[in-house]
């Protein structure tokens, strides 16, 4: 079925110009970019997202990542794209990577991944409604 998920591309990757590099990795696997834009979020809303992880050991250091610098967050759009988008990004850990992946080709360490993208419709949903209004987005 065509899906959309949320994706961000991290501070790490902005900081260093991939957004292009990283935008035509998902192009090249059939994902639209359906929606875009650069914010800078703040450590509460920044917090807010990834609240799930609230008690792991790496949330603030988490938290004080993703407000360090601009992030662009987008939603993709396609077929299977929640599935197909966390394969063209590759394992949270860039050491466990495949090649070819985003995260193997960009990404700095675990916490500096470059990429995060929703995993499962559920979350999908809630992320893509957490950034953008239905205004947003198009048909
Ligand atoms: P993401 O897909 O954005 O979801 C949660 C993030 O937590 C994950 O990518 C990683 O960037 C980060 N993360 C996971 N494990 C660690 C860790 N051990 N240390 C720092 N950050 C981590």
């Amino acid at each position: 079925a065509i899906e959309r998920t949320l994706s961000i591309i991290k501070p790490d990757a902005t900081k260093r110009n991939l957004t292009g590099k990283i935008n035509a990795k998902f192009e090249e696997a059939g994902l639209r970019i359906a929606a875009q834009k650069r914010i800078k979020l703040s450590p509460e809303q920044a917090g807010k997202f990834y609240e799930v992880h609230k008690d792991r050991p790496f949330y603030g250091e988490l938290v004080e990542f993703m407000a360090s610098e601009p992030v662009v967050v987008q939603v993709l759009e396609g077929e299977s794209a929640i599935a197909k988008n966390r394969e063209v990004m590759g394992a949270t850990n860039p050491a466990d990577a495949a090649e070819g992946t985003i995260r193997k080709e960009f990404a700095l360490s675990v916490g500096e991944n470059s990429v995060h993208g929703s995993d499962a419709p559920e979350t999908a949903a809630q992320e893509i409604a957490f950034f953008f209004s239905g205004l947003e987005l198009v048909g």
